[in-house]
């Protein structure tokens, strides 16, 4: 399949590069600028793309654009310090930091152009230095109000710049761009579909595990779910997929789990109700650590017990996703990181001599929705919400009982079926569920006092969860939520809605 590979300088917006050519259909990946050479021609790349990053062209130590870059004579884009280090090896003149420009902007394409399409379009502006002259060779394509020089380009030597980020929202014909750059100019194949991404992963599942055994734990979670479904398509009853459940899933989670896996995708499926051994080991405990550690610990433990009735297995699924691979190998994260192994099913065991199988290893977690439907999993699982390792117990704050679990089940269920009814669920929340409270208070029902517990409704809005903000839920919406819950799960009185953003809150309340 056709590549473009993409050098890393060291942009925050590196990865979305990859996910815009991706969503063209195109394959590519995403290398740390200083990447030995040989490592990068050896994949054949139809195209270069030089991302931004934080330097200045003059600072010391600045990085500098390898030299096979050049001498490979393959189409090149630079975008912002991409642009500016292909300046500055070409013999062209960049200036620092004159023009500061951050922003939205609106440049104009000046000449007819294989890569900008005619006219006027908003873009996204990032940077400190720019480009005072091209280097010999390059016309100037684009210019904006504070840029003479937005895009640049050699259309005899396939070589491009932009000042601008093509791979941003902001830039809502970026994508275009970037299209046009690998599919017309580096005439790379858009061959990269659902489809064959499970073709090309399978083969690459069945040349790893040749005729040998394979378990997958499953959770329920999408990216465990994609993994084991592409291993279980490869190999078949090769794999067993091990499912535990610890009683602590949502409302008909562990049934979907079963469904999908058993009788949907006719996998070998040991599903193991641990619901009585982990509330046992629960009960009484109220600290949220205490309770995290308890069920870390237990589920390896009779996940290990499961694993070893399979037999001789010699390889374990895990579901990485690329996200996490580029991660730890960006070059201003480098030093500090490993590659991160997901434990996904909540904690699997680390001291297994178990070699792992990561077939999502390459994909971002759209493509792996992507695949997932490809495969036959059903929207519930693919479009599944993130859910915490320890599941509904750091949902369930003070003492973990069967009663108060069945409470919180009831609730959530409310909530989930009013957004979706409402339509907010996906595009509206990204994570929307119940808490329950171990805050009794008084109200009143009917002509009685009650004294009960108390539902926190937590819906949040955010793109990455490391920072969220509270769901501006319609009124109608909650007030229907609010009375659904107080009438129809006992031992409940009053609702509240969260309304903190993350930080100073975090999106689960433990
Ligand atoms: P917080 O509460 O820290 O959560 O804002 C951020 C995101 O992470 C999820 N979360 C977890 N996911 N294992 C997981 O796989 C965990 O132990 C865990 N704890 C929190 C949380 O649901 C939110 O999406």
């Amino acid at each position: 399949m056709d590549i473009i590979v993409i050098l890393d300088f060291g942009s925050q917006t590196s990865q979305l590069i990859a996910r815009r050519v991706r969503e063209a259909h195109v394959y590519c990946e995403l290398f740390p600028y200083d990447t030995p050479a040989e490592q990068i021609l050896a994949l054949q790349p139809k195209g270069l793309i030089l991302s931004g990053g934080p330097a200045s062209i003059y600072q010391t130590g600045a990085p500098s654009i390898p030299d096979y870059v050049l001498e490979s004579g393959l189409p090149i884009l630079g975008i912002c310090y991409g642009m500016q280090a292909l300046t500055h090896a070409l013999g062209g003149r960049v200036a620092a930091s004159t023009h500061p420009e951050y922003g939205s902007a609106e440049i104009e394409v000046l000449t007819e152009d294989p890569l900008l399409p005619a006219g006027k379009q908003p873009v996204w502006m990032s940077h400190g230095d720019r480009i005072e002259i091209p280097p010999p060779g390059f016309h100037v394509s684009a210019r904006s109000e504070n840029s003479p020089i937005a895009a640049i380009g050699d259309n005899l030597h396939k070589r491009y710049g932009l000042q601008f980020h093509p791979e941003v929202h902001h830039t809502p014909g970026g994508g275009e761009i970037l299209r046009t750059f690998a599919v017309d100019i580096c005439d790379a194949q858009p061959e990269w579909t659902p489809e064959s991404i499970v073709e090309n992963s399978v083969e690459q599942v069945k040349a790893q595990i040749g005729d040998q055994l394979v378990i997958a734990g499953v959770s329920g979670g999408v990216d465990s779910s994609v993994a084991a479904a592409l291993v279980q398509r490869a190999v078949g009853d090769q794999l067993t997929c091990i499912f535990v459940n610890p009683g602590l899933l949502r409302h008909g989670e562990a049934e979907a789990v079963v469904q999908a896996f058993d009788e949907n995708l006719g996998a070998r499926l040991i599903a193991i109700d641990a619901t009585e051994t982990f509330l046992n080991a629960l009960s009484g405990v109220t600290d949220p650590e205490d309770k995290r550690r308890i069920i870390g610990e237990k589920f390896i433990r009779v996940f290990e017990a499961q694993a070893n009735k399979v037999g001789q297995a010699r390889f374990l699924v895990q579901g990485t996703i690329y996200p996490d691979v580029v991660e730890s190998s960006a070059p201003d994260r480098r030093a500090a990181s490993r590659i991160k192994t997901h434990h996904n099913v909540g904690g699997l065991p680390t001291d297994f001599d178990l070699e792992l199988v990561e077939p999502l290893r390459f994909l971002f977690k759209d493509e792996v929705r992507a695949v997932g439907l490809a495969l036959g999993l059903p929207e519930s699982l693919v479009w599944r919400q993130p859910f915490p390792g320890p599941g509904l117990a750091v949902r369930c704050l003070g003492e973990i009982t069967v009663e108060r679990l069945k409470r919180l089940r009831v609730a959530d269920k409310i909530v989930l079926d009013e957004l979706q009814t409402a339509g907010l669920l996906r595009k509206k929340t990204a994570q929307a569920f119940a808490v329950l409270l171990p805050v009794q208070s008084v109200g009143v029902m009917g002509d009685q006092r009650t004294y009960a517990e108390t539902v926190a409704v937590r819906a949040v809005t955010t793109d990455d969860f490391m920072t969220a903000d509270w769901a501006r839920l319609p009124l109608p919406v909650l007030a229907r939520i609010s009375n659904r819950i107080v009438n129809e799960v006992p031992g409940v009185n009053r609702v509240v809605y969260d309304i903190t953003s993350k930080p100073p809150a975090t999106i689960e309340w433990e």
